[in-house]
């Protein structure tokens, strides 16, 4: 089953699934309805996990990390790591969809509080790209490792080889050949990017972003998931924006490090990722039915914003307070 099917078909025990009014969904007219999800006193600490789309099984995950006093990174690795696992999940980790030519190649990134960042692109045969990334970041003089040196370096770090592609997802490329043309595919179905931001008991931020990428992509593409700035970005004296969907077009406006800059000057979480989305929409009027970006932000008092171009882009957040998955605002009202 699909994130975005799940959301509309569970009911999940202990967890407050947002619906009717509580819903978050507005269009670009109607920018008055602004969600706020969480408020906090000045300097007052508010931890939380919060992620794309619907999976509260990595958020949860993410949260045991937080409320055990783990950090924030911690808690992002550790989050990822459950859809990175999860064969069922056709747009990350083990199972995700493969390029045209057959080979699932995944990325990922992480960034902590000090501003460290370590990623991987087009990594194949290692099911963690997320603890990959760390280990770039932690134990290597670099930030950014590609392809065959990725994956000999995670060989050498105790990862192990294994295959990627389910036969599910090798099913869905064999009825994808019979039609397919060769050139990118652009299709919101075929994303769901999992970018997962947290902020600890010490009022710590991290993030982590991983992805198997845009299906059927020509072979070698990366998309914006690995790439600072653009997936994901952390300051950890303002806060965290992660994005997921078409990974140009996030790319092309460096959508993560923009939010948290509008942050910077004093924009709200939601406000931020509402601009970084009317960015993408201005450069790209006549063709928004082709795709979606959608992007979660978090400020430093753990306030919180979520905003799609289309509809159907949900949002699982926990906090001590509430653990809910909502749908967001989104730019178009006909979507
Ligand atoms: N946002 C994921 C990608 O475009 O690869």
């Amino acid at each position: 089953m699909k994130r975005r099917d799940f959301l509309h078909t569970t009911s999940l025990t202990g967890i407050a699934v947002a619906s009717g009014a509580a819903l978050m969904s507005c269009d670009h007219k109607n920018k008055e309805q602004k969600p706020v999800v969480s408020t906090s006193e000045e300097n007052e600490i508010t931890p939380i996990a919060i992620a794309t789309w619907n999976v509260p099984e990595a958020v949860n995950k993410a949260w045991e990390v937080i409320e055990n006093g783990g950090s924030a990174l911690d808690a992002v690795e550790q989050g990822c790591r459950v859809e990175e696992a999860n064969e069922e999940g056709q747009s990350v980790g083990v199972g995700g969809l493969p390029d045209r030519d057959g080979n699932v190649t995944l990325d990922a990134c992480i960034m902590n509080a000090e501003g460290d960042y370590g990623a991987v692109v087009y990594l194949q045969n290692i099911k963690h790209p997320i603890s990959v990334a760390r280990k770039v970041m932690e134990e290597t003089p670099h930030v950014l490792m590609a392809g065959k040196g990725a994956e000999q370096f995670a060989l050498s770090s105790g990862f192990e080889k294994e295959n990627l592609l389910t036969e599910a997802s090798k099913k869905a490329w064999e009825e994808w050949k019979v039609t397919a043309k060769y050139k990118p595919i652009i299709n919101i179905e075929n994303h769901d990017t999992i970018g997962m931001l947290a902020i600890d008991k010490e009022g710590n931020i991290s993030g982590g972003c991983t992805t198997s990428g845009l299906a059927y992509k020509m072979a070698g593409r990366v998309g914006d998931s690995p790439i600072i700035g653009s997936g994901l970005f952390v300051d950890n004296e303002i806060g965290a924006a992660t994005a997921t969907g078409m990974g140009e077009e996030v790319l092309k406006t460096v959508g993560s490090f923009l939010i948290v800059e509008l942050m910077r000057q004093g924009r709200s979480p939601q406000q931020a990722c509402e601009e970084a989305i009317e960015r993408i929409v201005a450069k790209n009027k006549d063709r928004l039915q082709d795709f979606q970006v959608a992007y979660i932000a978090i400020n430093k008092k753990g306030a919180t914003g979520a905003h799609a171009i289309h509809s159907g882009f949900s949002v699982t957040s926990y906090t001590a307070e509430k653990q809910e998955i909502y749908n967001s605002s989104h730019y178009l009202s006909d979507s």
